[in-house]
C-alpha cells in the first residue's frame, strides 16, 4: 500500500540517492572530517554500510584516505561531511562543489522521520531522533542524538542540531545555523541564516540572521570588547 506523505516511516540506516544532476553514490561511504563527530558517524556507517575511510586536512586517523585535495571528480565513494560547525561544513561543500561528487544520506535505524524530510543530500540523522509531519531538511543537515522535531518545520542547508535539542512545530531555521545541545525552540519561531543558539537556551522570540542567542529566555549575547 502506498504511504501517504503524512505517514511516519521507521527508517533503516540507509543510503539515499543524491539529487538529480549528480552521479549515483557508491555504496561505500567516505567521511570528510576525522574529528569526534567523524568517528561517531563512522560508527553509524559501519552498522550497515562499507566504510572507506576519512578525508581530513589535519587529522590522520586510522583509515586515512588523504586531504581534501585528494578528493577528485573520479572519487568513487558516497560522501558525508562530518563537521559540526555549520560554517565549516558549508565552506567544505562549496569548495568541493565543482567536483560534482556524490553525497548520500545516512539515517539511523533508531530514528523516526517522515520520508519527505529526506529529499536533500548529505543529511545525517543519529540515534534517537524523532520528527513528526511535514519536515523539510536541507542538504548536509545534521540531527544529532535524541533531537525532536515537531510538525511543519524547515531547516536550511548545513544546519547542525546538537544532542537533545527540541524544535517545536512551525519553526523555520535558516541556512548554516547551529542549534546547541538541549536547546528548546518554541512553536512558530523563525531563526535566520548563520545564527547560533547556545546549548540549553529556550528561544521564545525570532532570532535574526548572524546572531548568537543564549540563556532562558534566549537573548542575543552581548558583544565582548577587548
Ligand atoms: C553559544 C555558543 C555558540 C557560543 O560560542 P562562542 O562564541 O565560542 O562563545 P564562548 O565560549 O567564547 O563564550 C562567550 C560567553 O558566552 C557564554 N556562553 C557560551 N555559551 C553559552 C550558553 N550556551 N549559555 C549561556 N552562556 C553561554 C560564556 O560563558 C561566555 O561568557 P563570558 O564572556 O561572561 O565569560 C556556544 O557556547 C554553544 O553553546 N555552542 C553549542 C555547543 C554544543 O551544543 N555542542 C554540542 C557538541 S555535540
Amino acid at each position: 500500500m502506498k504511504k501517504s506523505s503524512s505517514d511516519l516511516s521507521h527508517h533503516t540506516s540507509d543510503l539515499r540517492p543524491p539529487s538529480s544532476g549528480l552521479r549515483s553514490p557508491s555504496s561505500t561511504i567516505a567521511i570528510i572530517g576525522a574529528g569526534g563527530l567523524g568517528r561517531e558517524i563512522r560508527n553509524l556507517v559501519e552498522r550497515h554500510h562499507h566504510f572507506a575511510g576519512f578525508f581530513d586536512d589535519v587529522s590522520q586517523e586510522q583509515h586515512y584516505l588523504g586531504t581534501l585535495q585528494d578528493i577528485t571528480a573520479e572519487s568513487d565513494y558516497a560522501f558525508l561531511i562530518a563537521l559540526g560547525n555549520p560554517q565549516a561544513k558549508k565552506q567544505v561543500a562549496e569548495r568541493l562543489a565543482p567536483l560534482g561528487i556524490a553525497y548520500t544520506n545516512l539515517v539511523s535505524r533508531h530514528s523516526i522521520l517522515p520520508a519527505e524530510a529526506l529529499r536533500g543530500q548529505g543529511i545525517v540523522v543519529c540515534d534517537g531522533v524523532v520528527g513528526t509531519v511535514n519536515i523539510r531538511l536541507g542538504n548536509h543537515v545534521l540531527l544529532n542524538l535524541n533531537v525532536t522535531i515537531g510538525h511543519d518545520v524547515t531547516l536550511g542547508d548545513y544546519c547542525s542540531v546538537m544532542p537533545g535539542a527540541n524544535i517545536s512545530g512551525g519553526v523555520t531555521i535558516g541556512e548554516a545555523t547551529l542549534i546547541g545541545s538541549g536547546a528548546v525552540i518554541l512553536q512558530g519561531i523563525t531563526i535566520g541564516n548563520n545564527a547560533r543558539v547556545g546549548a540549553g537556551a529556550v528561544v521564545t522570540k525570532d532570532v535574526p540572521a548572524n546572531t548568537t542567542v543564549v540563556g532562558v529566555p534566549a537573548k542575543p549575547r552581548a558583544p565582548s570588547f577587548p
